[in-house]
């Protein structure tokens, strides 16, 4: 088992940020990723819907023989995480949004979170954030349309700009000091959001956190890779690779992607 490979599943390519910071820190371990293009963005689905497609992820997953499982999607890990870990025996990551540094390190008392609506609107976000946000209030801007053009390729577009600027403004009318980032492919949007925040105003995702529980986790089953050698890295989607092969792009040499259907 300690050999098997990590399970990595986002509703397209934005967990590919959370992939990285998993490599960085544990560069040895074998991974599979799944990047379920095909049904994004999962944001606008039902909670039946969102849970069904990652009990789908999760089964390819470990079909393809995974040791542990990491939802590299906030919109999935708040809906499904908990029948997830029900149903499944292996370990089972989640993302959500990082409010607690927020919430500890703000001066202004006022937080943004950009997310996806099933996010925000998700019983797990709800029950989080009012146990950590007394006396801070947070402005919750759902990032509607944003993910789609991620999934494109249209990291640069004048929409994709337009858009943040918009959803950006309510957070900066409310004088906050810290954003936070709910949703895997808006690590992909902090040079835009650097270009139009003012520079007091912190940007926090939750990448390396959930790279960190990997590692706890991996420890604490005695799961850690053994093999020295060089690890397979592989990514599969079930639409067009363009996008994913340009996030990926600085690991050309080493990783395979390929499209399946799943
Ligand atoms: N990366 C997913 C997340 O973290 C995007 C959700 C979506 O597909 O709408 O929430």
């Amino acid at each position: 088992m300690n050999n098997s490979p990590i399970g990595i599943f986002d509703s397209g390519v934005g967990g590919t940020s959370i992939w990285k910071e998993i490599h960085d820190l544990l560069p040895l371990e074998n991974t599979v990723y799944l990047a379920d293009s095909k049904n994004a963005p999962y944001g606008n689905k039902s909670v039946d819907e969102i849970i069904s497609l990652s009990i789908k992820n999760t089964d390819l997953l470990l079909q393809l023989g995974c040791k542990i499982i990491v939802v590299a999607c906030n919109t999935a890990s708040t809906n499904a995480i908990s029948l997830l870990r029900e149903k499944y025996n292996v370990p089972i990551i989640g993302i959500e949004p990082a409010i607690k540094p927020a919430v500890l390190k703000t001066r202004t008392k006022n937080i943004g979170i950009l997310a996806t609506k099933g996010t925000l609107s998700s019983i797990l976000f709800h029950s989080t954030s009012e146990k950590l946000t007394y006396g801070i209030t947070i402005t919750e801007v759902i990032g509607e349309g944003l993910v789609t053009l991620i999934e494109k390729g249209k990291i640069n577009s004048k929409e994709l700009k337009l858009l943040l600027q918009k959803y950006l403004q309510p957070m900066l009318e409310a004088d906050i000091d810290y954003i936070v980032l709910g949703c895997s492919h808006f690590p992909y949007l902090i040079p835009h959001l650097k270009k139009i925040l003012p520079s007091n105003i912190k940007i926090i995702d939750s990448g390396e956190a959930v790279a960190k529980q990997t590692q706890n986790i991996l420890n604490q089953n005695n799961l850690m890779r053994i093999e020295k050698s060089l690890p397979t890295l592989q990514f599969f989607s079930n639409d067009n690779i363009g996008t994913l092969k340009m996030f990926l792009k600085d690991f050309s040499n080493n990783i395979s992607i390929k499209k399946i259907n799943f």
